[in-house]
């Protein structure tokens, strides 16, 4: 069963159709790459899910049961944890700080600045992230740590379903290796991730199966190990592909 469904979503903005009735499955434990043009849908999409905007119609299921999200922490209570492109750091704190930002524990009224440090780490090592003190000011830190501490923070939140915008547009290669490597251990771990990405190598690398957007709509959906980078592409573009990748005249209707 589908740990999670989109069914029949629109949003209107004003006068722009953003999603015009979407259809996505997401499986236990998969990665799958969400791709397509500016304009297509995605971030509409992916703030629906976390529960930051409400679907003008349509329904989300977890395990097969509808679910209505009224704002993001609802999302988080059911286990849909979301990290924009933004990460959403705040980069004067420390990286323990971070993971915990919004749910920082108490005892005896104060933060529990202990208890935050060794339960950053715990995250931090299970994640294999190499980050030397959990009492690094995140302002200091690689673009690659900064978008870890981001996830880490979101399996901490208790994520089953991690949404990620883009999480290697803003990363060197190596960084960029590194945070694949790291959503490939999310699945090992059980997590379903959904990766907002234009980039059709880092989707082949790391994901399971690919959902193309386009127009408002989930043009197609395919599973990585029977598609090609130039299947992907076409879908991505539509019929714009066609006129481009060929020269031969389309037949009159
Ligand atoms: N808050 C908003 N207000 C008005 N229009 C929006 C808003 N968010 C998105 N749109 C429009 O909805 C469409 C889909 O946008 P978006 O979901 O951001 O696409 P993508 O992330 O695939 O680039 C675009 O035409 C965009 O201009
Ligand atoms: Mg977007």
């Amino acid at each position: 069963m589908a740990l999670f469904e989109a069914i029949g979503l629109r949003k209107r903005f004003g006068g722009v159709e953003a999603l015009r009735g979407v259809d996505l499955a997401v499986r236990p434990a998969e990665v799958l790459g969400l791709m397509g043009d500016n304009g297509a849908g995605k971030s509409t999409l992916i703030k629906i899910i976390c529960g930051a905007y409400r679907p003008d119609a349509g329904e989300l299921r977890m395990d097969g049961e509808p679910v209505s999200f009224r704002n993001p922490r609802d999302a988080v209570d059911r286990g849909v944890s979301v990290v924009f492109q933004d990460l959403g750091l705040v980069d004067t704190r420390d990286v323990a700080t971070n993971v915990f930002l919004g749910r920082e524990p108490h005892r005896r009224g104060l933060v529990d600045a202990r208890r935050m440090r060794r339960e950053a780490r715990e995250v931090l090592d299970t994640l294999r992230i190499h980050i030397s003190s959990v009492r690094l000011p995140v302002g200091g830190l690689s673009g690659g740590q900064r978008q870890s501490i981001a996830i880490a923070r979101a399996v901490h939140e208790g994520g089953r379903l991690v949404l990620l915008d883009e999480p290697t547009a803003a990363l060197g290669p190596e960084q960029q290796r590194n945070v694949l490597d790291l959503i490939g251990d999310l699945r090992s771990q059980g997590k379903s991730v959904v990766m907002v990405s234009h980039n059709v190598d880092h989707v082949l690398a790391v994901a399971d199966r690919v959902a193309v957007m386009r127009g408002g709509v989930v043009a197609g959906v395919r599973e990585i190990s029977e598609t090609t980078a130039a299947e992907i592409v076409g879908l991505i573009l539509g019929d714009t592909a066609s006129s481009l990748l060929t020269d031969v005249p389309t037949r009159p209707e």
